[in-house]
């Protein structure tokens, strides 16, 4: 696995342009941090400014409409986050695949979107609690793989994979760096079968109520190779925390 720890701040439905001050915090301390790669992905109305204010980290999108522009009220497009100074977007996260009914499907072509107008992108994946009770918890995954991963040429060169166990978002919940170890050996076995070995490249992070407290252990992993983090990405403070350790 290739590159620099990465460590991806989820914003979701938060923030306002004083959120602005969080950004050029994050931003001066990244500079302290050179062997981590620090990200936000902020609401869409925030993207320019964040672009702007920042120096150093990456800023992206959180979703992505699958067509470049059309009568789509409330979509925004991949081109459109581009030009708003995206550097790559989300794409399937748990909550527009639950909530949005978005489909492996779905997020594939907006993955292939993406890549199309020239953003990297952090293809979520992960199941849901009653899904692992039931131990299938690595058959889901490997399908939402197979459904899901852009197959565009080139692709594979900018997909990061970030495995959500749903049921560890947002709750103070996560499962056991044993679980956490299986999932992303399984993960990059499936990226191996789909991409080949350009597969053994793709960043894989873990996702899911990680915390200044938790993520030196779970970036620990054997192919943790970062981390998405929603609730502790909203402070400079906590978000700077998970970087700290990841360094
Ligand atoms: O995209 C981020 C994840 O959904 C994790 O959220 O850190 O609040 O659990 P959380």
């Amino acid at each position: 696995m290739a590159g620099l720890p990465y460590i991806v701040g989820n914003w979701k439905m938060n923030g306002t342009r004083a959120m602005l001050n969080e950004v050029r915090a994050i931003d001066r301390a990244a500079a302290r941090f050179p062997k981590v790669q620090v990200a936000v992905a902020p609401p869409a109305t925030l993207i320019y400014r964040t672009r702007d204010a920042a120096e150093i980290i990456g800023v992206g999108g959180q979703d992505c409409h699958p067509l470049e522009n059309g009568a789509f009220t409330g979509d925004i497009s991949a081109p459109m986050l581009k030009d708003a100074g995206a550097d790559f977007t989300i794409v399937g996260h748990s909550e527009r695949r639950s909530i949005h009914g978005e489909s492996d499907a779905d997020v594939k072509a907006k993955a292939e979107a993406a890549f199309a107008a020239g953003l990297a992108v952090i293809l979520c994946v992960g199941e849901t609690e009653a899904e692992r009770d039931a131990g299938n918890a690595e058959t889901v995954v490997s399908g939402q793989l197979d459904g899901s991963c852009p197959l565009a040429e080139g692709a594979v060169e900018k997909l990061s994979v970030a495995y959500e166990p749903v049921w560890a978002i947002g709750t103070g919940r996560v499962p056991s760096t044993d679980d956490v170890k299986a999932m992303h050996a399984a993960i990059r076995a499936k990226l191996v079968a789909i991409y080949g070995e350009a597969g053994a490249g793709v960043r894989i992070l873990y996702g899911g109520s990680v915390k200044a407290d938790n993520a030196a252990e779970l970036l620990s992993v054997p192919e943790v190779g970062g981390a998405l983090v929603g609730g502790a990405s909203l402070t400079a403070e906590s978000f700077l925390g998970i970087v700290g350790a990841a360094a």
